[in-house]
């Protein structure tokens, strides 16, 4: 029973500090002050146990027992069991009761080893080339995720195919030739649309690798994007923005756009909150009878402000799936106020469906439990064809 309240504890006390550290890397807080928070947050998660041990060695005899009953420690002790209990029982509801929406008809998942096929170096730079050892690093272990989406919108957009890609992070450390291989998986799709979801230029230096890449981007109704925070690091939004447009590539945000497909029209935004302040600037909602209303945002924190506003469809990023995620555990870190809780996947919220992607690299070359991902979205009418209303 001692090890159960101890093991509570310590989950408790781990799962606390998991909890700041998502909610401030959730925010626009200056990179300074987070990356300090990063390695306060550490010092804070491991000082329990050397404080145990210096406490045992410098009353010798001193148990376990005597540790835990100097005052405070008592206290922040029983609340982190307290605290322990509550996140088991969060873990275990999560886990016996997700299941995907009932509006993904279909789901298919297909893995392409980039660092077995692509020849030549990938990764660049001392770290980023030893994290590359890493036993089952999947970083580089490409998923094409397929889906089949159903949604209230009319029979005409059955069939539009959207392909997302999130959270590229071009920092120079992982090969030009991966991303220009995803490109042409996103191409292979043959999608209607293309959407990317932010976090696309981590350094200047590969800024001339827009026009090999997105700007290789092929789709009818066109490649929209947002921006994310990591875009933050490129110092003139406008340069970026422009090197964007001039391969082709259109801001989803500060805009309504109208796309007609097929004698209907979709509606399109971007909300890259809490970075960039486009959505707050937004003109009024056009009142148009749009048969599907999409929202690009970075991070699935503007859920609340997607389901105000009366979307379909919304596309996210940032949270990386956690990058690392245990076995049986999952993720236990994820940028977001709703901590892991929205990390990855598809999620159904009545009328509104968000998707959330894994994304496609990081800032770090480590993945575990975690691949990037490439979607293709398959979208079917939940209406009737006049077709289909014909038949008796
Ligand atoms: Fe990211």
């Amino acid at each position: 029973m001692e090890w159960i309240i101890l093991i509570l504890g310590t989950i408790g006390h781990v799962g606390l500090w998991c909890v700041v550290f998502n909610r401030v890397h959730a925010t626009a807080f200056p990179r300074k002050f987070r990356k300090f928070s990063e390695k306060a947050i550490l010092v804070i998660v491991f000082a329990p146990l050397f404080w145990a041990f210096y406490l045992r060695i410098r009353i010798p005899g001193n148990t376990f027992a005597d540790v835990i009953s100097l005052p405070f420690i008592t206290y922040y002790y029983y609340g982190s069991v307290g605290l322990g209990s509550l996140f088991v029982i969060r873990w275990l509801y999560r886990k016996l009761f997700f299941k995907l929406p009932n509006n993904v008809l279909d789901s298919q998942t297909e893995r392409l080893n980039l660092k077995r096929e692509l020849t030549g170096p990938l990764l660049h730079g001392n770290v980023p080339r030893l994290l590359g050892l890493f036993p089952f690093n999947e970083a580089l272990l490409l998923t094409r995720q397929r889906m089949t989406i159903e949604l209230e919108m009319p029979p005409a957009l059955d069939g539009l195919k959207i392909c997302q890609l999130s959270d590229l992070h071009f920092t120079g450390e992982v090969d030009i030739s991966y991303f220009e291989r995803v490109v042409e998986e996103a191409n292979r799709f043959q999608p209607d649309l293309v959407v990317i979801t932010g976090d696309l230029v981590d350094h200047a230096k590969c800024i001339d690798w827009i026009p090999k890449t997105f700007g290789k981007l092929a789709a009818p109704l066109g490649v929209y994007y947002v921006l994310g925070n990591h875009d933050r690091r490129i110092r003139s939004e406008t340069y970026l923005r422009k090197n964007l447009h001039d391969s082709g590539l259109i801001q989803a945000s500060a805009n309504w756009h109208e796309i007609e497909f097929n004698g209907d029209t979709i509606q399109i935004t971007g909300n890259a909150l809490p970075w960039y302040r486009d959505a707050e600037q937004l003109p009024e909602q056009p009142e148009i009878d749009a048969g599907l209303k999409i929202l690009l945002s970075h991070s699935p924190d503007q859920l609340t402000w997607a389901r105000q506003r009366d979307f379909q469809l919304m596309f996210a990023g940032h949270t990386h799936g956690g990058q690392i995620a245990f076995p049986i555990i999952g993720p236990i870190v994820a940028p977001s106020k709703y901590g892991v809780g929205y990390s990855a996947g598809t999620f159904n919220f009545g009328k509104l469906t968000m998707h959330v992607s894994r994304g496609l690299s990081g800032d770090e070359t480590i993945r575990w439990g975690s691949p990037p991902e490439l979607g293709l979205f398959t979208l079917r009418s939940n209406q009737p064809t006049s077709a289909n209303l014909k038949t008796p």
